[in-house]
């Protein structure tokens, strides 16, 4: 290995190079290994993603840093910038576009005082607005982290932001 690879392998967060190759055996190639990595990378640098980390994960997985950062900004769940603590993705495709999406995102903005795409000045949380999450039926909807939360109100949108620790 290149000085400079092991340079960039040695930044990641301390752990990570070995929680992901622990998993070595699930996955036929060290590239297939490379959005799990990225998970774990992830949640070990705070929730996003920096140059070095994905430099990091270039250099464990002998891929190019460019390669894994093309990854990076196809997928949805990666964060190349910083993100809250809380992740809300709010749907704002067709159905819930016609059910009131634009009057949930402007709802939540107002609970948390930040724009879309801003972190709350606790770094508690963030908003985004995201294509369809596959749950039209219970449109409005949006995406808390992991958690869905259907049949919104802007009412409801705020109580469920204004109850996340
Ligand atoms: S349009 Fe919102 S979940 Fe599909």
């Amino acid at each position: 290995m290149s000085a400079e690879r092991a340079a960039a392998l040695a930044a990641l967060p301390q752990g990570v190079a070995q929680e992901i190759l622990a998993l070595r055996d699930l996955y036929p190639t060290l590239e297939a290994l490379t959005l799990p990595a990225l998970h774990i990378a992830q949640r070990a640098s705070g929730g996003w993603l920096p140059a070095s980390a994905i430099e990091g994960i270039a250099a464990l997985l002998e891929l190019s840093a460019a390669r894994v950062a093309g990854v990076v900004s196809f997928y949805d769940m990666y964060h190349e910038r910083p993100v809250g603590r809380h992740r809300i993705r709010v749907c704002t495709n067709l159905s819930c576009q016609l059910r009131g999406a634009q009057e949930i995102m402007a709802a939540i903005g107002k609970e948390l005082g930040v724009d879309e795409g801003e972190i709350t000045a606790d770094g508690r949380c963030s908003f985004v607005h995201f294509e369809c999450l596959g749950s039209c039926d219970t449109a409005p909807m949006m995406m808390v982290d992991d958690d869905y939360h259907e049949n919104l109100t802007p009412d409801r949108a705020r109580q469920v932001v204004r109850e996340l620790p």
